[in-house]
């Protein structure tokens, strides 16, 4: 009998896992009482993770949900440095997936901290830190040059999500500006600014679930969802926010078109390939998956060294949630990189049960281990 703990109690992913192996492996698992030191797996709260404590019951492979350091890959401005510091040390041309992208840092945070009310550990902790800002300006004259017009940027927050803190301008210095007024760091990115469109000429953006087991095999889950927008993408509006943002949080909260065209503004992968298939001939097997598959790799694969667990005395698995753009040349681009992500409400059980069969059951075999069902996650290293 094996005994997992589980800490983390907002994780809807992490309860349909839990109750995976409740109900479908009550022979196997049981739950034990958050505190217990002799567990055989974790399920932690994220950035809370007692890593430092594990490892050490004799006899016992403890197995926990986060790789140690991984976060690095999912904050924008930590995963911008360490991508551009990979391809600069190894003499690599810059990925073709990854929107040209500058870091920028508040040049007096510390005051903008303080008129926040922010207390001294966090002034500390966020103290000024060397930004990119003359390599943007240099790179968006440059660029506006080449092409005869002035190019769109998106400014993002490092740690922001739904659609916080952006902002979208053609206007280097107005986008240098507000992240002047901010309390933390920023990227700005060029923007994608041809998306291909669906039905009403809406935007969306594609989220994928990657899973990396304890060996650092990679796993991409066979099914993902499209985040729709709900208002029509106008190139020219840049104010013209719901049309540019698609964050689930923000449609739903502003737009009265929410669930118009599709229910709950997501679609999944089967309907999107119809209508890839009919508006573009392509399908995703021969179009999408494969790109997402070379970033998925090629981003796991820069970060492998800092995190693997192989030489410790515990072991890893972590599912990702990776967010790409699709543009009308049907390029796929990377957004960002989400290091606990929640998962569409419907593909709960399927994700939930092949995650236990892919991240878990290798480590601890089940005892009729015929008796799972499919595997949604396939492995693409
Ligand atoms: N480079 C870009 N070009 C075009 N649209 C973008 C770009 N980056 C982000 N977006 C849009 O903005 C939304 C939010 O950006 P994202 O990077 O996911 O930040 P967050 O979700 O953390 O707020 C995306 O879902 C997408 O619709
Ligand atoms: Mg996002």
């Amino acid at each position: 009998m094996y005994g997992f703990v589980k800490r983390d109690i907002r994780s809807s992913v992490y309860r349909a896992v839990s109750d995976f192996l409740l109900k479908n492996a009550s022979d196997d698992w049981r739950k034990l009482p958050v505190n217990s030191a002799s567990f055989h797996l974790m399920f932690g709260e994220r950035n809370k993770l007692p890593f430092g404590r594990l490892g050490h019951e004799p006899g016992l492979v403890q197995l926990v949900n986060y790789y140690r350091g991984s976060d690095i890959l999912c904050r924008k401005t930590a995963m911008i440095r360490l991508f551009k510091e990979f391809f600069k040390s190894t003499g690599k041309p810059s990925p073709k997936w990854l929107p040209e992208s500058f870091i920028l840092c508040p040049k007096d945070i510390t005051k903008n901290l303080q008129k926040a009310g922010e207390h001294s550990s966090v002034l500390l902790r966020k103290s000024p830190k060397p930004d990119e800002r003359n390599d943007f300006i240099k790179a968006a004259e440059k660029l506006a040059k080449q092409e005869g017009k002035p190019v769109i940027w998106i400014a993002k927050s490092s740690a922001g999500s739904k659609g916080e803190g952006i902002k979208i301008s053609e206007r280097p210095e107005e986008l240098i500006e507000f992240v002047d007024t901010q309390t933390q760091g920023f990227i700005v990115q060029r923007y994608i600014n041809n998306p291909y469109l669906l039905k009403g000429d809406r935007k969306f953006d594609i989220r994928s679930w990657v899973l990396l087991d304890t060996n650092y095999n990679i796993y991409l889950f066979r099914e993902g969802v499209l985040r729709t927008a709900s208002e029509s993408y106008k190139a020219d509006d840049l104010d013209a926010t719901l049309g540019h943002l698609t964050n689930h949080c923000l449609q739903l909260e502003l737009s009265p078109n929410f669930g118009a065209y599709e229910e709950g503004n997501e679609m999944f992968f089967d309907e999107f390939n119809s209508y890839l298939w009919k508006k573009s001939s392509v399908t995703m097997d021969t179009m999408i998956i494969p790109q997402i598959k070379d970033i998925v790799k090629a981003s796991l694969t820069i970060v492998k060294e800092r995190i693997c667990t192989s030489c410790l005395g515990y072991q890893s698995f972590q599912l990702f949630g990776f967010d790409f753009m699709l543009d009308d040349d049907l390029k796929i681009w990377l957004l960002e990189i989400n290091g606990a992500p929640a998962c569409a409400q419907k593909l709960l059980p399927d994700l939930a049960r092949s995650l236990v069969q892919t991240a878990i059951d290798p480590v601890y075999p089940p005892s009729d281990p015929g008796g799972r069902g499919d595997n949604w996650f396939q492995r693409i290293t």
